[in-house]
């Protein structure tokens, strides 16, 4: 069985992946691809690969890809044409590792070799924008949600998902429409379309979402005689006002019972990072949703309703998002003319305070410094931030230390009580009960085919 990763966990995915064929799939380079500090990146995780700058270099040099039967292709940009497309499925490479903002984010949406088959369903074909858990999940969802209405998408983009819907929506009771709409779609979106055979049941529209809003409900009505949803996927527009826009105006026409899901929730780079601030303000904490989860990076709710249509009781993980974390913290305490410190200055801490200088202004204020035991930090800023060392903190008057590190935080905790820190004063997060008894039991996570099928099998009902 191929393994699959989560879309936010790229360096733990390149740990477990020996060698990889990597390739640029598209010249001239796009001027914001860093290709340089990509490979420096892949070589600095001990990654064995051959690159190709494009596709017809690799045409040239087969016999070198059947070599390296771990694989990973570098997709400079997803495929924009059905020839580009096609190659893709031709290769059926066991993982795809996607870069879009290259200088610390690299998004990584994996492929199972052979698309999952869960009690033998239709194939899902894919384009990479999503991963191969996230469509099937969607499929099921499409399949198994039995109230009546239409399915809305905003992010089309190739029809990755649109498919997953439709293919869903056509095994399904209620086999109703699943409109579409994309401020410009790919050209080969009609051809998926096609060859799956769902054409007819999908209303395209090629429209901005907020052009479509003033049309939506005529469209609606229209094709699918109300204006009712049954479920609501969105993928357009990932900014946080563009996350907001889209939740509010178009969860208006959900039903009771219905299900919103939104793509990319949990990553802090500056594209995506808006989304978890939007999704807690409209959902997590809004009474009419819940059954709240996140399977791969689709945060997925439920409107009022107290059946469940997916039943996530069994799954206890929490993801690891610095996303979650800001969320929380936010919550529990009020950091409003607050003194906080944060102890680790990596990459958990650079992505807290990048995501709390555009979403969370008074987090941010209320950092005095960050904290690092190593010589060669003190002195260096992160986002606006000096780096101290413990010693000088502890003469400083504060009333919160956050340790900031996923994998060190015991450690951290230890440091501070040696150092007679107050206990009072230091926030764990990871070696919370209650942080972790709040994430677990309020955003379970499914990171994994074993967790998906499992929660599948609970929630069918036969
Ligand atoms: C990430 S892609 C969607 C991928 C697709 N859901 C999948 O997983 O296969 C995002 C798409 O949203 C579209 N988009 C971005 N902003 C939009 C907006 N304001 N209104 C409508 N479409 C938008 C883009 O044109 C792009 O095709």
């Amino acid at each position: 069985m191929s393994s699959i990763f989560d879309i936010t966990t790229t360096p733990s995915m390149l740990q477990r992946v020996s060698k990889a064929v990597v390739f640029n799939c598209r010249r001239p380079k796009p001027d914001y691809i860093d290709e340089e500090l990509v490979l420096e990146r892949l070589q600095s995780f001990g990654l064995d690969f051959v690159f190709f700058d494009c596709y017809e270099d690799f045409y040239e040099n087969q016999e070198q890809y059947e070599a390296y039967g771990e694989n990973i292709l570098f997709l400079n940009e997803a495929p924009k044409t059905k020839e580009e497309s096609e190659v893709i499925h031709r290769l059926q490479p066991k993982y795809i590792l996607w870069v879009t903002y290259p200088h610390f984010f690299i998004a990584c949406a994996e492929y199972t070799r052979h698309n999952l088959k869960l009690k033998n369903e239709p194939t899902i074909p894919f384009t990479v924008f999503s991963s191969a858990l996230e469509r099937c999940f969607l499929y099921h969802v499409a399949k198994m949600q039995y109230i009546s209405g239409s399915i809305l998408e905003i992010g089309a983009y190739s029809g990755g998902t649109s498919l997953a819907l439709a293919l869903g929506n056509r095994a399904s009771n209620v086999k109703d429409i699943v409109f579409s709409v994309d401020r410009q779609f790919q050209d080969d979106y009609d051809y998926f379309m096609k060859s799956a055979g769902v054409e007819e049941s999908i209303v395209k529209g090629e429209y901005y979402s907020k052009e479509f809003s003033k049309l939506a409900e005529e469209t609606f009505i229209k094709h699918s005689q109300k204006a009712e949803l049954r479920i609501l996927w969105i993928d357009g527009d990932h900014s946080y006002e563009g996350t907001k826009f889209d939740i509010a105006t178009y969860s208006k026409y959900l039903k009771d019972g219905g299900i919103l899901m939104i793509h990319d929730y949990g990553l802090s780079d500056s594209h995506h990072g808006g989304i978890p601030k939007a999704v807690w303000e409209e959902l997590v904490d809004n009474d009419e949703y819940s059954n709240f989860a996140v399977i791969g990076s689709i945060f997925y709710a439920q409107k009022n309703r107290k059946e469940k249509f997916v039943d996530f009781s069994n799954i206890s993980s929490a993801q690891n998002s610095p996303a979650n974390v800001l969320n929380w913290l936010s919550k529990k305490y009020d950091f409003k003319d607050k003194k906080v410190f944060l102890y680790g200055a990596g990459l958990h801490t650079d992505e807290i305070l990048k995501l709390a200088q555009t979403y969370n202004r008074e987090f941010y204020n209320a950092v005095v410094a960050l904290i690092d035991d190593n010589r060669a930090n003190q002195g260096n800023m992160i986002h606006n931030k000096i780096i101290m060392s413990l010693d000088r903190v502890k003469m400083e008057d504060f009333d919160f230390i956050i340790p900031s590190s996923f994998d060190y935080e015991s450690n951290i905790i230890r440091e501070l009580d040696k150092n007679g820190v107050e206990t009072k004063k230091v926030v764990p997060i990871y070696t919370n009960d209650e942080y972790l008894k709040d994430m677990q039991s309020k955003i379970p996570v499914i990171r994994d085919f074993d967790m998906l099928e499992r929660v599948l099998k609970m929630s069918y009902v036969e």
